[in-house]
């Protein structure tokens, strides 16, 4: 193999272009030509690859976001999509494609590898962190950690005011976000999908704390399907039980910023791991990190099993925060 490509696609995320920044000097150690594909698939479909070298990634560890740009494309999970985005393949010369992004990006992943002959390798980055075969996606700690300072900062005027709130964190259909930051913020109550909790129960909880000590509470709430649904929750607790409530939806204010120290490793890591895996052969895998080491997943396991919730976390929060 003499020459690979890069791309990232879906979500961004805090810690992409420091992968990036890792995938491109890890090839050019390996004597590899690297080239960026811009807007993702959307940009595989256009054409627009353009060569990289070290020092094209001087200066990214730090930033957030991804200097390749990213996008939802539709067109791709179209077979004329695909099919353009191939040749496109083909005339560059890349026999190796690094793709960076979560489960809809490795799904699109899946379908291109079995239709070309290029060798496809995934690289988990999305602030959700819902793929299986990785302990943490690259961004997920950024994400948490931004939550988690709207968290203490909204603390501080709750217990002031003696107020409720609600606080709405990203997800996209999981409560991974929501329940470390939710453990780590010491938020009295949590609503996620993975466990089921109705508003009725919500409401005997937060009477049972108010009829104590407790003046103020933060519930966590995952996003759903229909990001704001926290106004809907608040309302109908005000209906119920009359406590008066703010809310507040961070949203993508938590895909922003400059990466932590934690995501710019895992980022360096899987971004040299991706690397080396395409220029070992291996193709048709996400490369992420299980109890800190590099692991290997079928690509198609990545979307198609589900990546089960931390459930002593579930229960260490029950019993510290409620
Ligand atoms: O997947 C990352 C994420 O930020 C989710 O948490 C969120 O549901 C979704 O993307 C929002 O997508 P968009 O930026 O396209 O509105």
């Amino acid at each position: 193999m003499e020459r690979i490509g890069i791309l990232t696609s879906g979500g961004d995320a805090p810690g992409m272009n420091a992968c990036i920044r890792a995938a491109v000097r890890a090839a050019s150690a390996q004597g590899l030509e690297i080239f960026g594909i811009r807007r993702g698939y959307a940009g595989l479909i256009r054409g627009e690859i353009e060569p990289l070298d070290r020092r094209s990634v001087t200066n990214i560890i730090h930033q957030g976001g991804t200097i390749l740009g990213t996008a939802r494309s539709p067109e791709f999970m179209t077979s004329e999509g695909r099919a353009t985005a191939i040749e496109n393949l083909r005339k560059a010369g890349i026999e190796g494609l690094i793709l960076i992004g979560g489960d809809g990006t490795f799904h699109g992943g899946t379908v291109l590898s079995q239709e070309c002959g290029v060798s496809i390798i995934g690289v988990p980055g999305t602030i959700d962190n819902d793929v299986y075969g990785t302990d943490y996606t690259i961004g997920f700690d950024t994400a948490v950690n931004c939550a988690l300072e709207a968290i203490d900062r909204i603390r501080d005027t709750a217990l002031s005011h003696e107020r409720l709130f609600f606080v709405e964190v990203m997800g996209r259909r999981t409560g991974f976000i929501a329940l470390e930051s939710g453990v780590a913020g010491g938020a009295e109550e949590l609503l996620i999908p993975e466990v089921s909790m109705s508003v009725d129960e919500l409401c005997s909880h937060l009477e049972r704390s108010f009829k104590g000590e407790k003046k103020s509470a933060i519930v966590v709430v995952a996003e759903t399907e229909q990001p704001g649904d926290s106004f809907r929750i608040a309302q109908e607790v005000r209906d119920k039980v009359g406590f008066d409530s703010r809310v507040c939806i961070l949203g993508h204010i938590q895909r922003g910023g400059s990466p932590t120290a934690r995501d710019r490793v895992l980022a360096g890591k899987l971004g040299i791991a991706a690397v080396q895996a395409l220029a070992a052969g291996k193709s048709g895998y996400m490369v992420g990190e299980i109890n800190w080491r590099v692991a290997y997943t079928p690509l198609q396991y990545t979307w198609e099993k589900g990546k089960e919730l931390n459930v002593e976390l579930v229960e260490m929060r029950k019993l510290l925060c409620e």
